[in-house]
């Protein structure tokens, strides 16, 4: 029996007609000898009725037998809903499928978690939604979600094509350029002890394409990174790539603003404003204590340095005597803080590198804290004015060096909101979307405990150009030609004008990030030599797709828009992997184990 139908799709109109669906029995009652059987497919559902009168005896004993989620065919003749059984929720609630024939496809047994009921099924632990992470498809948010993924990957190429990009893919199979996160290795069979390494972007293929004269590349490339795992880090992740030569960083955020405006109109129906504001690496700091600001609400940091720099209160003072500054922001409403969330906050602050967090609470008119007192009636006035303190506030404070101070009241910041949120002090509609462009990021960074410079992002990024001088004179100060998109606090994506001359890019290896000369040739020997037959100037960005569709779907986890996510301990659970191999593949490898392979590969799931 062939469907003629899908399940979302009888009216009134077909009233009469006979037709034929396919689906999952999504319920089944059985009412005073009628049974009712609720059919879906991927498009929605229909209501068929069973009646004994009606059929042949043996289809009614199927039906009767049918279980949950089997995948049955039903013909039937279509006929209006008696009075009072209409369903107002459902587009086919008008009409029902009276039932002639059924074919059962396949029976289920009897499920490890229910899948009808989303409120119920939206409760069921991860681990056991992932191990039968095909039921879990069913679930119509997941449904929805990799619709709406595939939809926006579609627009995208669609775009992307309009704009005269070419999509390249490039090798999974690459080599090991440990400078970034940690990698995935692939042993080589036929070179005895030597590795591929998966990338962690396609970064260095797509600047040779550019030197291949490609002018403008993308891809949904597939990229790889042995990190620990949060909600929005997978170690397998896709990624919007794209390159471009001849090119300024102003070409680039006009084309993502585009793409990104396309993006919601086809996928949310919003259209968003452009162009994004932008903010300084140093603003983003100073106001929100974030490179990557959520600014859908307020509760900025601010600097109070010079009001403190003679204060009696020594541990302000004395900060700003070492260098450092003192900030503060007011986390309006929170007076009502008990010790216990003060604590909470300061160990939270402390595991940020906080020194402690001073505190005042406004709560009867008063200035409540331990630190009140070593308050002069001018350093008062200017925290009751530039923070415009009230009745109800918690000002919070962090006195250390600038980027601490900062990272420290930013993460505060972000925990005030959220406790903020839950006692219904502070509301964000769900649809406001505050993109912004983060720039003028410092290019290198100091690792203290190893005492040398890195890339604040990639080492092929280049330095704004009128602070090439100082790459070797005051490394701190030069500011790299990066950009990154951020939304509603998550950096979406990140990309850079490159370095396109091969003494520059050696400067930086060598000379600045200390690689030794013969190290930096078998890394980079391909992509130093590339660039001198004839490398034009270019730049690109990546997004990152799993979030980007993470945002559009509302969720806070990029697991709930992956069809086949890993745990955060990067197992699948469903395929059981990683697994042990047997000892005949590692001989073929040429790898010998340092550790007991723990059990036999797994006997294959029911499942498999
Ligand atoms: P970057 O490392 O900033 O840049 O990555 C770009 C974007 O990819 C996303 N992303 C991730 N998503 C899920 N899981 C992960 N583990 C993960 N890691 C990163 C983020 C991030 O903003 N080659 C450069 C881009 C360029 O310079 O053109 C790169 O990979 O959204
Ligand atoms: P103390 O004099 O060390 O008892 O600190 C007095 C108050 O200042 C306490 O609430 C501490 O948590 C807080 N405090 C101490 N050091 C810092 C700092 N570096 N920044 C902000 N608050 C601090």
């Amino acid at each position: 029996m062939k469907r003629t139908h899908h399940c979302n799709e009888l009216r009134p109109a077909q009233i009469g007609q006979t037709v034929t669906l396919s689906g999952w029995v999504h319920s089944r009652r059985d009412l005073g000898g009628l049974i009712f059987v609720d059919i879906r497919d991927r498009e929605g559902r229909t209501q068929c009725v069973f009646d004994p009168s009606h059929m042949p005896n043996d289809i009614f004993e199927r039906a009767s037998s049918l279980r949950s989620e089997s995948v049955v065919s039903i013909t039937g003749n279509l006929r209006e809903r008696p009075e009072g059984t209409r369903n107002t929720k459902i587009p086919t609630g008008e009409v029902e499928l009276v039932a002639t024939d059924l074919e059962v496809l396949n029976q289920a047994e009897v499920l490890p978690f229910p899948v009808d009921d989303p409120e119920v099924a939206s409760k069921v632990n991860e681990e056991l939604r992932l191990q039968y992470r095909y039921l879990d498809l069913r679930r119509p948010e997941m449904a929805r979600n990799l619709r709406l993924r595939s939809k926006v990957a579609t627009a995208t190429r669609v775009f992307l094509d309009e704009q005269g990009f070419l999509e390249v893919e490039t090798p999974l199979l690459f080599k090991s350029t440990p400078e970034g996160a940690r990698e995935f290795l692939v042993p080589s069979r036929i070179h005895p002890g030597q590795f591929y390494a998966l990338p962690q972007s396609p970064q260095q293929f797509k600047q040779i394409l550019m030197v291949g004269g490609v002018e403008r590349y993308f891809q949904l490339a597939r990229c790889f990174r042995d990190e620990d795992l949060r909600a929005d880090r997978q170690p397998e992740f896709t990624q919007v790539d794209l390159e471009m030569s001849f090119i300024e960083r102003e070409d680039i955020y006009s084309l993502i603003e585009a793409l990104l405006k396309r993006i919601w109109k086809t996928a949310l129906d919003i259209d968003i404003p452009t162009p994004f504001k932008r903010l300084s690496f140093d603003e983003a700091l100073n106001r929100y204590g974030i490179d990557k600001p959520d600014t859908r609400f307020g509760m900025e940091l601010v600097d109070f340095t010079s009001e403190f720099k003679t204060s009696t209160f020594k541990v302000f003072s004395g900060a700003i005597a070492n260098g450092g500054v003192v900030k503060a922001l007011n986390a309006k409403g929170m007076a009502g803080a008990t010790q216990g969330q003060i604590e909470t906050m300061t160990e939270y602050a402390k595991s940020f590198g906080a020194k402690g967090l001073a505190f005042i609470k406004v709560e009867a008119g008063e200035w409540k804290s331990p630190i009140v007192k070593f308050f002069s009636e001018g350093e008062k006035a200017a925290l009751t004015q530039k923070l415009a303190i009230e009745e109800g506030d918690l000002i919070l404070f962090a006195a250390d060096q600038w980027l601490t101070a900062c990272e420290i009241l930013g993460r505060i910041r972000l925990y005030c909101a959220e406790v903020l949120k839950t006692q219904g002090k502070l509301a964000i509609p769900a649809n406001q979307f505050n993109f912004l462009w983060v720039i003028e990021f410092p290019l290198l960074s100091f690792d203290k405990e190893q005492n040398r410079w890195y890339s604040s992002h990639h080492p092929f990024t280049a330095p704004v150009r009128e602070d090439i001088p100082l790459l070797t004179s005051d490394p701190k100060k030069v500011r790299g030609q990066h950009y990154d998109i951020v939304v509603n606090g998550v950096e979406l994506g990140g990309g850079s004008i490159r370095i396109h001359q091969p003494d520059v890019q050696k400067t930086i290896f060598e000379q600045i990030l200390q690689i030794p000369p013969e190290m930096v040739q078998a890394r980079f020997g391909y992509m130093l030599e590339a660039f001198k037959y004839g490398c034009p100037p270019h730049g690109g960005i990546a997004l990152g797709f799993d979030r980007l569709i993470a945002i559009l779907c509302g969720t806070s986890s990029i697991r709930d828009v992956i069809a086949f996510p890993k745990t955060a301990k990067g197992t699948d659970l469903m395929t059981a992997s990683p697994a042990p191999v047997e000892p005949k593949q590692l001989r073929d490898l040429h790898i010998q184990l340092k550790v007991a392979q723990a059990e036999a590969p797994a006997a294959p799931r029911p499942n498999a």
